[in-house]
């Protein structure tokens, strides 16, 4: 069963062929993350655009790389949500337009799902697991009981972990996307004096909630007073969003009685956060499984992967669906 995937619900237009959701033949991605950057932000309306221009050239470099023509597919898999409307409704049309032109299965896939099945494309996942999606706009624990069926433990209160580590970088002068520029610069610091607070929630709605939005505040204060020391705050600054992580999931996963935590999304690119929770997990008879690094960002692989499995449960998108955000998973 052969599936191209797409993905357009940030900055990055991604389009990815998979094999009975396993393996890998072709995966192209263009970002339009440079163009943002000045901005220190996603600018919805430019996403969009950049996704018409982009959707094209992606799918010819996809289907060039897997050595398969459109007619070769056997479905089409699209991020139905959550994500930026107008970024969403590129994708969604165009998965649309080739489901329907060939007349295929259309798979609707939910954005977090699909990060997790990157996970699929290195191993066959084994349930159930836990599983910690943390990307630029979510960052949430599940119980992965199997296919399709994930149970929410924990979600921010707040700002996305991802998103703590842009902002982070924003006042650091870093630039955007800001995980990689704190982790590459956290690597030039030594030990460092810094210490950032992790949030303590008062009232979770979820029993492992967490929240990042202090530390923004924490780190200007600390920044306005040692301007000269942004090594050694990004360095803080990762290691508290990686220190409040790792404990909620591992709290999680000894609750749970699970042995096995799937990491995804955009963060789970970070080295630290892999080595740390897998440290942490290991003590409590914990392994840690975590996509490729190219594999955690945002692709289109992911989705053909995640659409694999959805197919196989015989869900398929309608017609006359659009793209849905928000989109609510395992509430
Ligand atoms: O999953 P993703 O590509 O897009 C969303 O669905 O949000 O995640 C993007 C997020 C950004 O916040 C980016 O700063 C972060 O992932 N990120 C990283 C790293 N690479 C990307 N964070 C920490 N360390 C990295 N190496
Ligand atoms: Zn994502």
């Amino acid at each position: 069963m052969l599936i191209l995937g797409i993905e357009s619900s940030c900055d990055d237009t991604g389009v990815g062929v998979v094999e009975d959701g396993r393996w890998l033949r072709g995966n192209s991605r263009l970002s339009s993350a440079a163009m943002h950057a000045r901005f220190g932000g996603v600018v919805p309306e430019l996403a969009s655009r950049e996704h018409v221009m982009a959707i094209i050239p992606a799918m010819e470099a996809a289907l060039d790389q897997a050595g398969v023509s459109l007619t070769d597919c056997d479905a089409f898999a699209v991020t139905q949500g959550p994500g930026l409307l107008g970024a969403l409704l590129v994708g969604v049309t165009a998965a649309k337009a080739l489901a329907l032109a060939l007349s295929r299965p259309l798979i609707g896939v939910h954005h977090l799902e699909a990060h997790l099945y990157a996970n699929a494309l290195v191993a066959s996942i084994e349930y159930p697991a836990l599983a910690l999606v943390v990307s630029g706009g979510h960052t949430a624990i599940y119980r992965w009981e199997g296919d399709g069926r994930l149970v929410l433990l924990g979600d921010t209160q707040d700002d996305a972990a991802g998103e703590a580590l842009d902002k982070g970088a924003r006042i650091l002068g870093l630039g955007y996307p800001g995980g990689p520029a704190i982790e590459r610069l956290a690597l030039s610091a030594g030990e460092t004096p810094f210490r950032l607070p992790v949030a303590r929630l008062r009232r979770p709605q979820h029993p492992y909630d967490l929240s990042f939005s202090g530390l923004k505040t924490a780190l200007a204060g600390l920044y306005r007073q040692y301007p000269d020391q942004s090594a050694a705050l990004a360095h803080a600054l990762q290691e508290a969003v990686v220190a409040s992580l790792t404990e909620k999931a591992v709290q999680a996963l000894v609750a749970e009685r699970l042995h096995r935590i799937y990491l995804a999304g955009g963060v789970s690119a970070n080295q630290r956060l892999r080595t740390r929770l897998a440290e942490r997990a290991s003590e409590f008879g914990g392994q840690v499984y975590a996509p490729e690094p190219a594999m955690a960002t945002d692709n289109g692989a992911m989705v053909a992967a995640a659409g694999y499995y959805h197919w196989r449960l015989g869900h398929q998108m309608g017609m006359h669906e659009g793209p849905k955000t928000p989109y609510p998973l395992g509430e």
